[in-house]
């Protein structure tokens, strides 16, 4: 059976998205069929429209998402039908390099469901990460999906599907942050205050929040920062040493993406310290670098993809701290819309007036 639902596609290159009866198949042998509860409104969704990510139009985009499976196909262990779910874009092979190497979190061969997706005229779409769910319905693989508990606001949980996760991993795995430790965050966007909740959820004691912005700093104390520093009017780096006995973070996250910036998280980390990388840059972006620093200071930079989660571990663990109120994921859900009021959304998104717009389906 193919299934007819309304979903938001976008046709070409820069055009405004439009919303559009598309085809849905039946789940193939590991596929799932999802029912869409809601999805958020994503930076990357917005690369997508914009051609920056590829060209094979048209899109269907959503990829921040939770529902509930109404199907599954052959040979599906994972989830059955009635599951609550998140949504993920780290279907994991289990025989790539990293999977063997007991690496999940960086498998080389994440997959996605095999069947298309179509336009009523038959038009093969994309999905947005493999996923598609800015759609009531949505088809993919059974290892993009993650079964939670279903006594929680879908929109709250949903953001963990992507860029909540991407700071929160930011800070618990990749930068391993420990109980007393000192955090520095740079760049107060969605991403940044997520580094910000995961690195309060780990213990850290110190918790400081840079960014140009104030309300953005303003933003980051109201939201477990324990210091803010604006970077047009001091100088972040001595600003943190100042804040850390002189020594700098124990962890510092870059979450802006910008050569000067991933600058100042090399130059604010304490002795041995970590840097995470978070904020994405341009391909032509460079920054130059004594070795002497590199090496005289040790420590490690890394960056960090997803938050390097596992959503089996990671997901319903995240979950349970939400219900036990120590993670608050409803001060992610700025707003709850349409599937029609994409565009503002992005408007909203790009102008930074949002954590996140929220679609409730
Ligand atoms: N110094 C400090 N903060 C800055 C600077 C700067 N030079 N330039 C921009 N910022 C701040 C902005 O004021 C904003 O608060 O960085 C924040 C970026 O936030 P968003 O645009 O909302 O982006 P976000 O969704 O948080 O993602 C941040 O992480 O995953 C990546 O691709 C994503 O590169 C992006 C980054
Ligand atoms: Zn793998
Ligand atoms: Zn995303």
């Amino acid at each position: 059976m193919v299934h007819k639902v309304q979903a938001v596609v976008v046709k070409e290159k820069n055009a405004p998205v439009s919303l559009e009866t598309i085809l849905v198949p039946d789940p193939g042998p590991g596929e799932a069929l999802v029912d869409i509860l809601t999805c958020g409104v994503c930076h990357t969704d917005l690369h997508y429209k914009q051609g920056g990510i590829s060209d094979d139009y048209p899109f269907l985009l959503g990829h921040e998402a939770t529902g509930v499976v109404s199907a599954v196909g052959p040979d599906v262990t994972e989830v059955a039908p009635g599951d609550r779910v998140i949504l993920n874009w780290r279907a994991v092979c289990g025989e790539c390099r990293a999977c063997r190497k007991g690496q999940p979190q960086y498998c080389f061969n994440t997959h996605n469901a095999t069947q298309k997706m179509t336009l009523e005229d038959g038009t093969e779409l994309s999905p947005a990460l493999g996923i598609g769910a800015f759609a009531e319905k949505t088809l993919v693989a059974a290892g993009q999906c993650t079964k939670v508990d279903d006594d929680v606001d879908p929109a709250a949980v949903g953001l963990l599907g992507c860029g909540v996760m991407a700071g929160i991993g930011a800070a618990i795995n990749t930068g391993e942050v420990k109980r007393g430790e000192s955090v520095a965050v740079i760049g107060c966007g969605g991403v940044g205050i997520a580094a910000i909740a995961g690195a309060k959820l780990a213990g850290a004691t110190t918790i400081i929040a840079v960014d140009i912005d104030s309300a953005k700093v303003d933003l980051a104390l109201a939201n477990g920062a324990t210091h803010g520093i604006n970077s047009r009017e001091e100088d972040p780096v001595e600003a943190i040493r100042a804040l850390t006995g002189g020594n700098g973070a124990d962890v510092v996250i870059e979450a802006v993406g910008r050569p000067e910036t991933y600058k100042q998280a090399f130059y604010a980390r304490d002795l041995a310290g970590r840097v995470v990388l978070v904020g994405v840059p341009t391909p032509e972006m460079q920054i130059e670098l004594p070795l002497a620093d590199v090496f005289g200071r040790g420590g490690s930079l890394k960056s960090s993809w997803y938050g390097d989660c596992l959503p089996s571990r990671d997901f319903p663990m995240l979950v349970e701290q939400y219900k036990l109120g120590r993670l608050d994921l409803d001060a992610f859900v700025s707003e709850r819309i349409g599937l029609g009021d994409i565009e503002e959304a992005f408007t909203k998104m790009h102008d930074g007036k949002v954590l996140r717009s929220v679609v409730e389906l």
